[in-house]
C-alpha cells in the first residue's frame, strides 16, 4: 500500500489519502458496472491527468471493454482553464456507434469537458458517460452533464494521484493542496 508522506512534497497537505481514493474507486466501479451490465464500453481516458484513476478504475469495471486515450492540453501552465484546449494525441480508432465512458481526473470551470463532449458527438457514439474522479462545484462556468464523481472538492489547486502543477506531482499516492511558489 502507497504511503501518505513523500520527503520532498512539504508544500503539499494531504486532502485525501490513498485509503479514501480506493475505497471510493471501488464504489464508482460498482456502480458503473451495474449501470452497464453487461455490455461492451469503449472507455476514453484524458491524458495526461487520468492516467493513475484510470488505471485504477478499469481493474474495478466487471465489464467487456476496451480502451482508448485522447492528449489534450488546456494552453499555458496557468493554474485557471482557458477552455482553449489543444489535442496533442487523438484517438486511434472511430467510436461510431460505441457506448463511450469518458474517465477524467478533474473538472474546473466545465470549460474542457465541454469542449470534449463537443468533440466526441460529432464522432456520433451509441452514448456518453462522463466519470470523473474529483469536481470543483465552485469552480463551474459552463455546467456539463456529469454521470459519476468521486469527490467533490472545494475551490483550491490540487495535485497528486495523476494531477501536476507545472508537470510535477503526478507521482503522489494521494491527492493534496498544494501550497508551493506559483
Ligand atoms: P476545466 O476546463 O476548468 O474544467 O479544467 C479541467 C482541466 O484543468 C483538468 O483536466 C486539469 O488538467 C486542470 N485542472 C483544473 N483544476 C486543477 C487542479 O486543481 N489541479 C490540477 N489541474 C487542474
Ligand atoms: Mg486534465
Amino acid at each position: 500500500m502507497a504511503t501518505n508522506t513523500i520527503k520532498w512534497d512539504h508544500n503539499v497537505e494531504v486532502l485525501i489519502d490513498a485509503k479514501r481514493i480506493d475505497e471510493r474507486i471501488t464504489e464508482l466501479g460498482r456502480e458503473i458496472t451495474a449501470h452497464y451490465g453487461d455490455k461492451p464500453i469503449c472507455v476514453i481516458g484524458i491524458l495526461k491527468g487520468c492516467f493513475l484513476f484510470f488505471a485504477d478504475i478499469v481493474r474495478k469495471l466487471d465489464l467487456p471493454l476496451s480502451t482508448e486515450f485522447i492528449g489534450i492540453s488546456s494552453y499555458g501552465d496557468a493554474t485557471e482553464s482557458s477552455g482553449v484546449v489543444q489535442i496533442t494525441a487523438d484517438l486511434t480508432r472511430s467510436i461510431e456507434g460505441a457506448d463511450v465512458l469518458i474517465v477524467e481526473d478533474i473538472i474546473d470551470t466545465g470549460l474542457t469537458m465541454r469542449y470534449l463532449l463537443e468533440n466526441f458527438r460529432t464522432r456520433r457514439p451509441k452514448s456518453i458517460k462522463v466519470c470523473t474522479l474529483l469536481h470543483k462545484p465552485e469552480g463551474t462556468k459552463v455546467k456539463v452533464p456529469i454521470d459519476w464523481v468521486g469527490f467533490e472538492i472545494p475551490n483550491k489547486f490540487v495535485v497528486g494521484y495523476g494531477l501536476d502543477y507545472v508537470g510535477r506531482f503526478r507521482n503522489l499516492p494521494y491527492i493534496g493542496v498544494y501550497n508551493g511558489p506559483t
